[in-house]
């Protein structure tokens, strides 16, 4: 099968069993994406293929011919970090970490479907993404300050929460 994982063609042989996500950490070393629950409820395995998120823990890898496919290490250039990926730093978005890569792939998918969200529509976009050290008020603060919606402080948001 052939698929492009962040603008490079990759041609593999893959199992019938094999998950994209084994692809990607094992075969391909973007380790980025991370395996967590590895069933589909915490979104820490979230990468897009073509237009939509996945849960790549959940995703056969066969299922991904043809298709391309944007990891963590996709969001900018090598040695650099994207507009949103500085938000999350200068926001304190991320505590462990472990949730960020999916985090960070589910709120790049959502600016670019939409390039200024409401809180809501912020929300609503990352539901299906979990951080059990419960950063969400700054996630959404560190999204709306790279959208450039951005209301106050991660302090600010945290009381009104
Ligand atoms: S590791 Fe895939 S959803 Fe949790
Ligand atoms: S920052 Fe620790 S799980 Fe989200």
């Amino acid at each position: 099968m052939r698929l492009t994982v962040n603008g490079r063609v990759h041609d593999v042989t893959v199992r019938d069993d094999e998950t994209l996500l084994e692809l990607l950490r094992e075969r391909l070393a973007l380790t980025g994406t991370k395996l967590t629950c590895d069933r589909g409820e915490c979104g820490a395995c979230t990468v897009q293929l073509d237009d939509a998120t996945v849960y790549s823990c959940l995703t056969l890898a066969v299922a991904c011919d043809g298709a391309a496919v944007r990891t963590v290490e996709g969001l900018a250039p090598p040695g650099t970090l994207s507009p949103l990926q500085q938000a999350f730093i200068a926001h304190d978005a991320a505590q462990c970490g472990y949730c960020t890569p999916g985090q960070l792939v589910a709120a790049q998918a959502l600016l670019d479907r939409n390039a200024s969200p409401t809180e809501e529509e912020i929300r609503a976009a990352m539901s299906g993404n979990l951080c059990r050290c419960g950063t969400y008020p700054k996630i959404v603060t560190a999204i709306r300050a790279a959208a450039g919606t951005e209301s106050g402080t991660a302090e600010e948001t945290i009381r009104g929460a």
